[in-house]
């Protein structure tokens, strides 16, 4: 399988992107949508009556078997063959449905993302992960299959409503807490400008980007970018997916900050002072959480190893540790501190 190397590449027109695909031949292109991008991002802009298009239904609880398996009939019935290039036009729930299903479809096809949401540009649509969920547990099957390449236009971002850039903006703030302390303080000051995310999305991706080349299949310093997604998944897929994922891992790693002071890594004043910026991001929580929901989707949790749970921690800004085993104790402790009911 071979190493993502092309870096993301961005567009600063609408008609600079659809030239960059144009320029590129490809003999055949299935774009695969959701019922949003077709109608915000494809309809507009890339001449619907000239392209094949499969559109899913919106949401993370469609990343699944079912619309794998519709994406790949669809495939079938329409004769694609291995030159079929598939072009990912969503957020990370189509860059992942329709990454994993180039993987498999065929033995694999290529493809490209186009993501159109701001998280999907900080995060999902690079680096190769892809995925569904199952049995409620988020992202619990896929593979590692690299997109061609990343077209990031963040024109898009001009049709998004104020919490997707929000989610957007968790994952960019996860990059800059793990790697770049300057420029985590001066985003978290300047938070205001919420669809024009320049050169903090930028820094994100080039953080990113580092990372992947240095361990693609996450044996080991990737995992630095689980950092808020061990409590964030959990949190998410209790809540039926209705939480954004950029909240739920926002929460994620406030929580996981919690623990961090609980394991002897973080100090309180730490905490209080990293916390109190990223509660800037969403000020207001209304959800309730039950205990034994969360700690059974902290129990599939991927990093998790013979069953105990593993999680990266930080100790400070820019300063993280992957792989520390964590006390079952300690975590409900913490869940039930930051308003887990039940058990
Ligand atoms: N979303 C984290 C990663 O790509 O590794």
């Amino acid at each position: 399988m071979s190493i993502p190397t092309l870096s993301p590449l961005f567009f600063s027109t609408s008609e600079d992107l659809l030239h960059h695909i144009k320029s590129l031949q490809i003999p055949r292109s299935v774009y695969i949508c959701d019922n949003q991008t077709q109608e915000h991002c494809f309809a507009p802009f890339f001449s619907p009556a000239q392209q094949e298009v499969l559109v899913v239904h919106h949401g993370d609880e469609h990343k699944s078997f079912e619309y794998l398996e519709w994406i790949c009939k669809q495939l079938l019935l329409q004769s694609c063959g291995k030159e079929t290039v598939l072009m990912n036009l969503g957020g990370g729930m189509v860059t992942d449905l329709g990454g994993f299903a180039a993987a498999v479809y065929k033995r694999g096809l290529s493809y490209m993302n186009i993501p159109t949401t701001l998280i999907g540009m900080a995060d999902a649509a690079y680096g190769g992960k892809t995925a569904i969920n199952c049995a409620g547990v988020k992202n619990s099957v896929g593979v590692f299959h690299p997109p061609s390449q990343v077209l990031i236009w963040d024109g898009f971002l001009q049709t998004l409503p104020e919490d997707h850039l929000r989610s957007g903006w968790a994952e960019i703030l996860k990059m800059l807490l793990l790697f770049d302390a300057k420029l985590f303080h001066e985003c978290t000051d300047t938070l205001t400008n919420l669809n024009n995310p320049g050169r903090f999305l930028r820094k994100a991706l080039e953080l990113k980007e580092r990372v992947v080349q240095q361990d693609p299949y996450e044996q080991h310093y990737r995992k630095m970018l689980n950092y808020g997604h061990s409590i964030g998944h959990a949190i998410e897929s209790c809540s039926g997916y209705h939480m954004s994922h950029g909240q739920a891992i926002c929460l994620g790693m406030q929580w996981e900050n919690h623990i961090s002071v609980k394991c002897g890594l973080m100090t309180a004043e730490r905490c209080r002072y990293i916390n109190g910026r990223l509660q800037l991001l969403f000020p207001e929580v209304k959800h309730q959480w039950e205990l034994h929901s969360l700690m059974s989707a902290l129990k599939n949790d991927k990093k998790n190893q013979r069953g105990a749970l593993q999680m990266t921690l930080l100790r400070d800004v820019g300063m993280a540790e992957i792989a520390i085993s964590v006390e079952e104790s300690i975590v409900k402790e913490v869940c039930i501190q930051m308003g887990a009911s039940g058990e």
